[in-house]
């Protein structure tokens, strides 16, 4: 059995005032150990947001594939490490979009961060045009193919299905399509790692709210939920990590 995993991703939001969120959000995820939580807050907030949030894991959202060198702006996974993160998002649509990551980048991404200790959430998911022209699974699959980590294991790695098109937009695929998804990732990753494939979590992210977590998690192979503007604040936050408790204590 998986153990579901709900992550916030704040994205480019979160300032020191945003701490006592991170508190609260920690208390919360406290009170629910059926589940697994975690926020992935920008770099500069990484250290303080550690602390605030004691027990709870705390990541950041990109990575360097270099250990050190002439890239600048960029952190590196022994930065993260250092700062207190114990995790980070790889291949998000926002940066394979706007900083044109490639697969093979995603993919020697999520290799250095595991080499330095990190845990890893690896996104995947369709532009719109692609799933008019019915080419979803076809891209997502490509995508895993590409972007899979070497030693791939379900101890460190993580994926999350989130279409482009419902991300930040208040659409969602229906429960069908997102469960025939997750089964072609699973089946994809299968094909690729053989049994660890059934032990590997994979979240569904892309406008997941209070209302509609519970269903989105039950659906077939959803093994969590990656949250971008419904984790800023614990009064959003807290209801989809209760409702993955509810659907855990079965
Ligand atoms: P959203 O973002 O929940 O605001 O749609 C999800 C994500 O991009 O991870």
């Amino acid at each position: 059995m998986r153990r579901k995993l709900v992550a916030g991703n704040w994205k480019m939001h979160g300032l020191k005032a945003d701490l006592s969120e991170v508190t609260a959000i920690a208390t919360a995820a406290g009170a629910n150990p059926s589940v697994d939580a975690a926020l992935c807050v920008p770099f500069t907030l990484i250290a303080a947001a550690a602390v605030a949030a004691g027990d709870m894991p705390v990541g950041a959202q990109d990575v360097h594939q270099a250990a050190k060198g002439a890239h600048t702006g960029c952190i590196s996974a022994a930065m993260l490490v250092e700062a207190g993160a114990g995790l980070t998002i790889v291949g998000h649509s926002e940066r394979r979009a706007d900083q044109y990551e490639t697969d093979a980048q995603v993919k020697a991404k999520a290799e250095a961060a595991h080499a330095a200790g990190l845990g890893v959430i690896l996104c995947i998911g369709e532009t719109l045009d692609e799933r008019d022209a019915g080419q979803a699974e076809a891209v997502v699959t490509a995508q895993v193919a590409g972007s899979l980590p070497e030693g791939a294991d379900a101890a460190w790695l993580s994926l999350a299905y989130e279409p482009v098109w419902a991300i930040g937009t208040g659409r969602t695929p229906t429960e069908v399509d997102v469960a025939a998804m997750h089964g072609a990732i699973r089946a994809k990753l299968t094909a690729l790692i053989g049994d660890e494939a059934a032990k590997v979590r994979i979240l569904y992210g892309g406008s997941v709210n209070g209302a509609n977590a519970a269903s989105l998690l039950a659906c077939a192979d959803v093994d969590g939920a990656l949250v971008g503007g419904a984790s800023l604040t614990a009064e959003k936050f807290v209801p989809i990590i209760e409702a993955a408790a509810s659907l855990s204590q079965a």
